[in-house]
């Protein structure tokens, strides 16, 4: 999720504001900067060599440095902000990273997932390396191809074939931009999985990683489609394949305002990150598994045999990261029969917990910096546990202070409403639990090959019932004077209920309460009066130890006291429907791998309703993004 931005112009722009190459990179890096801010670089191509400065840190980190140490003028330049994956926010690991004797510079948005073997070849080859990216390997690559390869070629074209050359042999996601000292007046640019779009200027070309890069300078635009390299000067794009043969983009015009472009389009950046969540699932499932459905978890870092004598799960946590904790719950002790404990961290480190050697920790976190999940990490760590952390922020504090890391690769969540890191921090989840049971031989490949078979599959769900919200957005609206909703859910729907209300309260202020639905009997059912709104998660009625007709049963007895039931269920689930005031149906999927589907209706509803009150869904209220005070 980092922010790229190319140029090409002519000197005819005019003066001041936006004049050359620097000046409309820093600019589209401004705008780009919510899609990562770990660090931040430029490349110009000017008097025949490529200049080059690079900061960790916000985008101000690098101003400074331009100010200490100014680029020369250019006309030809690429930016980058970082949302670190590969390789922790440092200046090294920074991007641009220089090739071919520091005449090459490119930035990356992705994930290689063959960089390690490249390395090597590379490495053989006497190529040297000075971070631990794989954007720098990404690097290499094309510097190898540009100069051996091609013979350092500097003809018009010979970047080109060098990036369609480079990209037959990278696998993964990336969109990579390149610019070579020999070649003034071209900038290559190249992507698959990842965002990229072209700038159509008047002697002057642009590229952004979405709109918002170059949105100050042209609305006309033009979208690139999978497996395409596109080459911009002054006054050309040029379109192809990895093989070159000519390829077409799609160009349309941006009608948006520049603050919305930042938001992709979108009303608030909570609205774009639960639009963002296909692509926060996909990209945390990117790399960590091979064909034959083994999990290939090498980042992990902690020695698998220590990993087969746990005995013990405690996952702690705080907030929805918790939520996403409790689904982890049911996952991993069916998968890999370890008793899983899940704590909310505030508590766990007072209640004098029983904590050794053989209990594995693992911490869910987005920002990594919950001082409540870090002291109860550093706690148990004393207690000699062994510590892994899930968290979407690379090199944040409680990854650092853990035994080992699973970042999530949902990129940066601005909303102070967790969504598409809650989607990524289960899905991770997923992943460590499949590792370990396959680690210690519970499941068959098979059945983890198939497990994973199923998980691919989410994105495409979670997108169609993003498409068809329409209905359920409706009744959000109609709904924005409620005083109380409440949630209920059953299994892995318990804390999906839990989330749905924690959205409600924290975005639209409305008293809202999840409840296990066999608790209700046991009170909560006191609660129901004539017209109180109930959300119902339904577990899927196929399965033989379905829970289905229990929570079917649930919705009657809530009903037959006047509730409102809105029900979450699976498509084709009939039986509901004699209950329900209104259904919102989620695609088929395995009953562990449900709350990523279930979990999205409720997010939207949550967002719908708050900006019917006219409530900023960012920034509510009392609350922020990261509670760095215990
Ligand atoms: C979720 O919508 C909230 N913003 C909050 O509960 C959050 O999940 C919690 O504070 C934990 O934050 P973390 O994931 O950054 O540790």
């Amino acid at each position: 999720m980092c922010g790229i931005v190319g140029y090409v112009g002519n000197s005819s722009r005019p003066a001041g504001a936006g004049h050359g190459a620097l000046d409309v990179v820093l600019e589209g890096l401004r705008r780009l900067e919510y899609r990562g801010y770990d660090s931040a670089g430029v490349a110009v191509v000017a008097d025949g060599a490529i200049s080059s400065r690079k900061k960790a840190g916000k985008l101000g980190n690098l101003l400074g440095e331009l100010e200490a140490r100014p680029l020369p003028e250019s006309l030809t330049g690429i930016g980058h902000t970082r949302w670190a994956t590969h390789g922790g926010p440092t200046d090294g690991n920074a991007h641009p990273h220089l090739a071919d004797g520091g005449r090459l510079a490119v930035i990356h948005n992705g994930i290689i997932e063959n960089f390690a073997e490249l390395k090597q070849q590379l490495l053989a080859k006497g190529v040297e390396f000075s971070s631990e990216t794989d954007t720098e390997v990404a690097a290499a690559l094309l510097g190898d191809i540009f100069r051996n390869q091609l013979g350092g070629d500097s003809s018009k074209g010979s970047l080109t074939e060098a990036m369609q050359l480079a990209c037959q042999r990278l696998e993964g996601a990336f969109t990579l931009l390149a610019v070579h000292a020999d070649q003034p007046g071209v900038v290559v640019a190249a992507r698959r999985n990842s965002p990229l779009v072209v700038g159509l200027g008047e002697g002057e070309n642009f590229l952004g990683s979405d709109v918002s890069g170059f949105i100050d300078y042209t609305r006309r635009a033009v979208e690139l489609g999978q497996d395409q390299i596109v080459t911009i000067t002054a006054d050309s794009v040029e379109i192809t394949d990895f093989f070159g043969a000519p390829a077409e983009g799609k160009e349309y015009n941006v009608d948006w305002d520049p603050a919305s472009a930042e938001k992709g389009g979108f009303n608030s950046f909570m609205e774009k990150e639960i639009h963002d969540q296909p692509d926060a699932v996909a990209q945390t499932l990117l790399g960590r598994s091979d064909l034959n459905g083994k999990l290939t978890l090498d980042e992990l870092r902690i020695d698998p045999e220590l990993l087969k004598q746990v005995d013990k799960i405690i996952v702690l946590a705080c907030g929805t990261a918790a939520y996403a904790g409790l689904v982890a719950k049911y996952a991993i002790e069916n998968w890999c029969r370890i008793p899983t404990e899940v704590e909310l961290a505030h508590e766990f480190r007072y209640r004098d917990p029983i904590v050794d050697a053989n209990t594995l920790v693992v911490s869910i976190s987005q920002s990594g910096e919950t001082m409540d999940t870090l002291m109860a990490v550093r706690y148990a760590r004393e207690q000699g546990a062994k510590t892994i952390s899930i968290c979407n922020t690379n090199g944040s504090t409680i990854p650092r202070e853990s035994d080992a890391v699973l970042y999530t690769h949902a990129g940066p969540e601005i909303a102070v409403a967790s969504t598409k890191a809650f989607l990524a921090q289960i899905t991770a989840a997923y992943l460590l639990g499949l590792y370990l049971a396959q680690l210690r031989g519970n499941i068959f490949t098979g059945q983890i090959k198939d497990v994973l078979a199923d998980l691919s599959k989410i994105p495409a769900k979670i997108q169609k019932i993003l498409d068809n919200s329409g209905p359920l957005r409706e009744l959000a609206r109609s709904m924005k004077d409620e005083k109380s909703v409440l949630f209920l859910g059953r299994h892995v729907g318990f804390p999906v209920a839990l989330e749905g209300a924690l959205k409600l309260k924290e975005i639209a202020y409305i008293h809202a309460e999840g409840f296990a639905a066999g608790e209700l009997k046991h009170g909560p059912i006191a609660l129901i009066d004539e017209g109180q709104p109930v959300f119902v998660v339904v577990p899927s009625p196929r399965g033989r130890d379905s829970l289905h007709s229990k929570v079917v049963s649930n919705i009657q007895e809530v009903r037959a006291r006047g509730a409102r039931t809105l029900v979450i269920a699976e498509e084709g689930d009939e039986a509901v429907r004699d209950y329900a005031e209104h259904v919102f149906y989620v695609p088929e999927t395995p009953t562990l791998l449900m709350p990523l589907l279930t979990t999205v209706p409720l997010q939207i509803f949550a967002a719908e309703l708050a900006g019917a009150k006219g409530y900023d869904v960012d920034q509510p209220r009392n609350l922020a993004k990261s509670v760095t005070v215990e």
